[in-house]
């Protein structure tokens, strides 16, 4: 099959051998031996993380995006109140979901492209006493920042939030240890960096404190956290009809990951990085973070000031090149965006580096 590199946040490239897992025989979901392949899926998410002891994972079909809304409409009670950190697309897009379903919440807004300053965040959480929980992205695909997980779930346990991570991009490119970072709610899905395709997304949520919202007034049904996981509890089988070949998609992909390792895994995506930062070097491009704040798993790029300079037209030139690229997303500068994640590795990010010099080159912008 022909191999495309994609160098997009997700849906990212994906092995032949998920690929292939795609094709099974025509199943029921409602049979036992599909029931037995999603508990084993299940089970393999939350080992991802080291959560195996305390969390339990609560499957949705849907994009990543369903189980975002399915956390933020499932756990905060009627006299709750959430904090979001808005230093991104994703950090936006979850207070949207918020004001959708008239939850009480504070937003910390930030410029996209801004670190969040910890002490600023303790100053709101101290004037707003109603807070119970708080919801931020881990890595913000839309600038490439890693927010600092430690110092916001310490700030949580201090103030007795409950957290709400959005890891969809950073779950399984880097690791997370839910019995050090014990995070409450982490939201990801099947096909960024586990490498699965996408129709799944999951929430992994703390035993504890998922049984705690069997008392949360249900505010829909179909993504409601709670419904879904008693369901899955008493049956073994999805709520409602699942992407049965994706399920099988993402079984292979999660076999992979532990094949490969987290460490592995780490290591492939950070060569790849690096890789890409030398390419960036030889273009004499400006990078819209300073490198301590790059989580290594996507890169924004600030886009050259030339008139010469299109990014459709460099689109259609990696295109053909069966590689592809991704705009910018409302950061404070203007960027394209190039994300190392998937089953790529150094040698793709150097053919990409050749398209790019090549690129400049022809349009004499470097
Ligand atoms: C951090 C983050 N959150 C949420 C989403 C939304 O996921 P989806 O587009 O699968 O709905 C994305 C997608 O790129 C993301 O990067």
């Amino acid at each position: 099959m022909k191999r495309n590199i994609l160098l997009n946040p997700g849906p990212a490239t994906t092995t032949d051998t998920v690929k292939q897992a795609l094709m099974v025989p025509d199943i029921c979901p409602r049979e036992e031996e599909f029931g037995e392949l999603t508990q084993s899926v299940l089970k393999k998410i939350v080992e991802v993380v080291n959560g195996e002891s305390t969390h339990s994972t609560v499957i949705f079909a849907g994009s990543g995006t369903a189980g975002v809304e399915a956390a933020l409409c499932s756990v905060v009670p009627e006299n709750g109140k959430i904090l979001i950190l808005d230093n991104g697309a994703y950090g936006k897009r979850a207070e949207t979901i918020i004001q959708a379903y008239g939850i009480s919440h504070r937003t910390i807004r930030i410029e996209w492209g801004d670190f969040p300053d910890i002490s600023q965040i303790e100053t709101v959480i101290k004037e707003e006493p109603k807070l119970t929980h708080f919801f931020f992205v881990h890595h913000e695909t839309t600038t490439g920042m890693l927010n600092p997980l430690a110092e916001i779930l310490e700030l949580c346990e201090k103030y007795e939030l409950d957290s709400i991570v959005d890891a969809m991009s950073s779950y399984a490119g880097l690791p997370i240890d839910l019995q050090r970072q014990p995070i409450d709610y982490l939201i990801s899905s099947s096909n960024k960096c586990i490498q699965g395709m996408a129709g799944v997304s999951f929430v992994i949520a703390n035993k504890e404190r998922l049984k705690a919202t069997s008392n949360v007034q249900p505010r829909n049904l179909y993504l409601n956290l709670w419904g879904n996981h008693s369901y899955i509890e008493q049956t073994g089988q999805f709520q409602f009809t699942p992407p049965v070949q994706i399920v099988y998609a993402l079984d292979q992909a999660l076999d992979e990951f532990f094949k490969e390792t987290q460490s592995g895994r780490t290591a492939r995506y950070v060569r790849s990085y690096e890789t890409l930062l030398e390419g960036i070097e030889q273009t004499g491009l400006e990078m819209l973070l300073p490198e301590s704040q790059h989580s290594k798993l996507l890169t924004a790029i600030v886009e050259p000031k030339s008139a010469e300079y299109n990014f459709k037209e460099m689109h259609d030139h990696f295109y053909e090149n069966d590689v592809t690229i991704y705009p910018g997303k409302g950061a404070k500068k203007d960027t394209f965006r190039i994300a190392n994640i998937g089953a790529i590795d150094y040698r793709d990010m150097k053919v990409f580096n050749e398209l790019m010099l090549q690129y400049f080159q022809e349009k004499k912008i470097i």
